[in-house]
């Protein structure tokens, strides 16, 4: 079993324009694909979920998609986070949290601090965040301890780059999926995900399920990880 699940939900605009619906239907129809999957990933006892729920590239969307999407987020996380206690799913964010409304940066910390006690799944939104962001941000704080000489340059290794990342407290993903067909990372935990299997499904994100989950953690059970070994190696 997987550790840690990244998914980039990608599809709820064409899976909406598919049944003649605006893509903010599209947008809360993914919202019951995030509860299906947060719940399976409980019943499996996997330990972390990451989604993508909104990028930094999404904010260039058209105004009216970008309100929505808050919108949506702030009355999901007020609905859903007694619930997330419930079942022990302990809530986090990654991501320019700056960027956010304040409704929103509210509505979030609000959730983090209800659930900070839950041992159960870590679910972690991406909001706001991106791959290239996060690195810069990384350089940059490292280069100001260099400089402010508490870091000797000889000690930046990769496990201080990671430290220094917004996700320095979780495992790397072993699996990443991404729906909807689209065969791209999209600036999506590039640093973390270097020996992460990769699954791409057809589904778009509103149609899917545990069952497509599952789908997806049986293709990586029979994935041979080698991490540069030889499969002899591995015997
Ligand atoms: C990608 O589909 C999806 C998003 C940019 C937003 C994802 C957000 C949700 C599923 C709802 C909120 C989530 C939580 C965690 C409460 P797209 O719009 O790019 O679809 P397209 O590629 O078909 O246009």
């Amino acid at each position: 079993m997987p550790e840690h699940i990244a998914i980039i939900m990608d599809g709820n605009g064409r899976w909406a324009k598919e049944k003649g619906e605006s893509r903010i239907v599209g947008h809360y129809e993914g919202v019951v694909s995030v509860r299906d999957i947060v719940e399976g990933c409980g019943e499996l006892n996997i330990k972390y979920l990451t989604l993508y729920a909104f990028s930094t590239e999404n904010w260039n969307r058209p105004k009216v998609e970008v309100d929505a999407l808050m919108e949506l987020l702030v009355s999901t996380i007020r609905k859903e986070a007694d619930h997330l206690k419930r079942n022990n799913v302990r809530l986090q964010v990654i991501g320019n949290m700056d960027d956010l409304p304040e409704i929103c940066k509210i509505e979030m910390q609000e959730g983090i601090d209800l659930t900070a006690d839950c041992t159960g799944l870590t679910l972690i939104l991406a909001l706001s965040y991106s791959s290239k962001w996060e690195i810069l941000e990384a350089v940059k704080a490292i280069a100001a301890e260099v400089k402010a000489g508490s870091l000797d340059i000889n000690n930046i290794d990769e496990a201080l780059f990671a430290r220094h990342l917004t996700t320095a407290n979780y495992p790397d993903p072993e699996l990443l999926i991404r729906t909807s067909g689209e065969c791209r990372i999209s600036n999506f935990l590039l640093y973390q995900i270097a020996y992460a299997e990769l699954y791409f499904t057809e589904v778009h994100w509103p149609d899917f399920r545990k069952v497509h989950l599952y789908e997806a953690i049986k293709d990586y059970q029979l994935r041979e990880r080698r991490f540069g070994k030889t499969s002899e190696q591995l015997i």
